[in-house]
């Protein structure tokens, strides 16, 4: 036969054998089976040189040509398989596909973003104050006895002979008023310490949010009015509320304030203990002796202050019966908000 009609035939076999190849493993098989040394089309192309040689260039051109045609077929098909390798190995789209969780905010963190939203509306501004604090400031400057029971070991993380973790955030008060002077409209949120004993109502660490408003003229009826503002726009228009005679060093007179049970109504359930009602803050009028230990007129200036846990404030809300719920980041609980 002649070489050129062999070059034709081995053409359209390796053609058609290649295309019918399923698996790399055939694959391998046909491309040793015409091209290893010993393979058909190498064996084949040894011919060449037998030809006659006025013939001999003719053949050996064509003979090129189809070496790198079916080169071109073959790298082709080794292709093919590597990406059908790949596509298997990371997609299989007959499994079932997984879930992506969206990133929230932490529920304390949303319950505090409202508070301080709605202070805002209303014209305070938002400062900070340190978490570690010294005893002038978290207690001598706010009007507490020496021997007042709140600095004992008890109730307050000592980090020092005078460094304290703060207790509350009252301290932010003495900080504003040593370098500003009146009119001052702040609010201050963060992280408050308190050494107790850790149960469902109570946690070694908590948030709360400061407000205070130091102007002439400033009355407990000021204090009332932005008190229930508050209230009606965080729980909603129906809420009542109860302002009970207290006690706090720093203010005079002062008050806590209590919400309508948001569960029971006022009808008594577990979450109010059956009194009707619910503590959500402390507030009154600045005692004088603090605008004294940072040099305010008591006779030219008066003042409200209010200081709300945050914590508790979230338990209400979304009707959790354990405060360490927030501390724990178990993903199950933090996923529901
Ligand atoms: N600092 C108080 C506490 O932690 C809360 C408080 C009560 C803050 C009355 C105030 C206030 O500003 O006027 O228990």
């Amino acid at each position: 036969m002649a070489f050129l009609t062999k070059l034709k035939e081995i053409e359209k076999l390796i053609e058609s054998r290649l295309n019918s190849v399923s698996s790399p493993k055939e694959f391998e098989e046909l491309e040793s089976e015409y091209f290893n040394r010993k393979g058909k089309f190498s064996l084949l192309m040894k011919e060449l040189k037998d030809l006659p040689p006025d013939l001999r260039p003719e053949a050996g051109e064509k003979a090129n040509i189809l070496k790198r045609k079916l080169n071109g077929l073959f790298q082709e098909k080794a292709l093919s398989f590597r990406e059908k390798k790949v596509a298997g190995g990371l997609v299989d789209f007959s499994l079932p596909g997984h879930r992506s969780w969206e990133g929230k905010l932490h529920p304390l963190t949303q319950v505090l973003e409202g508070i301080v939203e709605i202070f805002c509306g209303m014209g305070f501004e938002v400062v900070g104050g340190p978490d570690i604090e010294t005893n002038y400031y978290n207690f001598d400057a706010l009007n507490f006895p020496r021997d007042h029971p709140a600095r004992d070991m008890q109730d307050t993380f000592y980090l020092g002979r005078d460094l304290v973790l703060r207790t509350h955030t009252s301290p932010v008060q003495v900080r504003v008023f040593e370098k500003r002077k009146p009119p001052v409209k702040i609010l201050a949120p963060g992280r408050v310490y308190r050494h107790e004993a850790i149960n469902s109502r109570s946690y070694c660490l908590f948030y709360q949010v400061e407000g205070f408003y130091v102007d002439e003229n400033v009355t407990f009826a000021d204090l009332k009015g932005i008190l229930i503002t508050f209230a009606r726009e965080f729980f909603g228009k129906e809420i009542e509320l109860r302002f009970r005679a207290s006690f706090f060093p720093f203010t005079e007179p002062s008050a806590e304030v209590d919400i309508r049970c948001i569960i029971c109504k006022g009808k008594g359930c577990g979450l109010c203990k059956h009194r009707g009602w619910l503590e959500i803050l402390g507030a009154g009028m600045i005692d004088p002796a603090v605008f004294e230990a940072v040099g305010y007129d008591p006779e030219r200036y008066s003042g409200y202050a209010f200081g709300m846990g945050v914590d508790r404030i979230a338990l209400l809300k979304y009707g959790i019966d354990d405060i360490r719920l927030f501390y724990e980041n178990d993903i199950r609980f933090l996923r529901q908000f």
